[in-house]
């Protein structure tokens, strides 16, 4: 027997691929529809590390000691270089980062929408450690299996470094939590602003998670978002215990038969309002974004000028 028609190779070889967990590369070839899904989470990934410095950053300048400030400082600046590695993930998928960065300030690409929510206190510094940086590592260590072969990898570094930010946030909060009942008191807040806003990190439930299912297929996500915010529950709970705080839900309850947490249903109607542009911080955090775009042309303009002068000498 002859082989079948040569286009059909490529998406063969594509499938065969994916089916023994071999990693995609740039060069290999894949569906149109694998590509644009993940420059699409990628780009949103890439978006969130980016705008997910101005919360933690608000506080850099009012940290309560230098020992704080240097620790915040490296966190921040970390956020920045994830940013920079999901960016170039992207450009190996043919994406342009100008482009991406334009979609992101004009509002036509997402990012996380919990960082629309307005740190408050310090404490806030400490439990966005915690929990948010938490619930990105529960996301995260899953896509260093990722089938896109650069995703994987910058995940790898990249949740090394989210280790050390839920370290810092809970290291932060124990310090607190021997302070003062004023102190205290502060963390619990905290703790109760954001718990709901992190469970809602995994995204809607799967039932109402249209994408889920091909993204598994692709071997791109390798867990639901239920199992994922099941995980993270369940991670949370004794971690809580430790710090001596509790969280916001009269339904969260151990369940002896399931070996897991049961708990509330996040308000989805606040998720869907914060995704849609209306969270209390949405206007503020693209206005900054954007003017840091802006203020940072002339850098861009020095730098693609100083790699022109310097191709010229190379041919020359
Ligand atoms: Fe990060
Ligand atoms: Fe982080």
């Amino acid at each position: 027997m002859t082989a079948s028609p040569t286009v059909a190779e490529p998406e063969r070889s594509f499938e065969a691929a994916i089916a023994a967990d071999q990693r995609i590369e740039p060069r290999d070839w894949m569906p149109d529809g694998y590509r644009r899904t993940l420059i699409r989470q990628i780009a949103q990934h890439a978006h969130s590390e980016i705008i997910g410095m101005q919360p933690e950053g608000n506080w850099l300048t009012r940290s309560p000691s230098l020992r704080r400030k240097a620790i915040l400082m490296a966190k921040v600046q970390d956020e920045a270089g994830h940013g920079l590695y999901l960016y170039s993930a992207t450009e190996t998928l043919g994406a342009d980062r100008a482009e991406l960065t334009g979609m992101l300030i004009e509002g036509r690409q997402k990012y996380s929408s919990i960082f629309n929510y307005p740190t408050l206190t310090y404490a806030d510094v400490g439990v966005i450690g915690w929990l948010v940086d938490g619930a990105a590592i529960c996301n995260q260590v899953p896509l260093c299996r990722s089938s896109y072969g650069p995703y994987a990898r910058a995940m790898i570094r990249v949740c090394k470094e989210e280790s050390f930010h839920q370290r810092q946030g809970f290291e932060l909060l124990a310090t607190m939590m021997r302070g003062t009942a004023e102190q205290r008191k502060m963390v619990q807040e905290a703790v109760n602003r954001w718990w709901w806003p992190a469970l809602m990190m995994f995204g809607p439930p799967d039932d109402r998670s249209p994408n889920s299912a091909q993204s598994m297929a692709w071997r791109i996500k390798r867990h639901t978002n239920d199992e994922l915010r099941q995980r993270f529950v369940d991670m949370s709970v004794p971690q809580a215990e430790a710090l001596g705080v509790t969280f916001p839900d009269p339904d969260l309850t151990w369940n002896a038969e399931r070996g897991s947490y049961d708990f509330g249903d996040p308000d989805w109607s606040e998720f869907m309002q914060v995704i849609g542009g209306n969270g209390a911080c949405n206007v503020e955090r693209i206005a900054n974004r954007r003017a840091a775009h802006e203020n940072g042309a002339w850098v861009r303009e020095a730098a693609t000028a100083f790699a022109r002068r310097e191709s010229t000498k190379e041919n020359a």
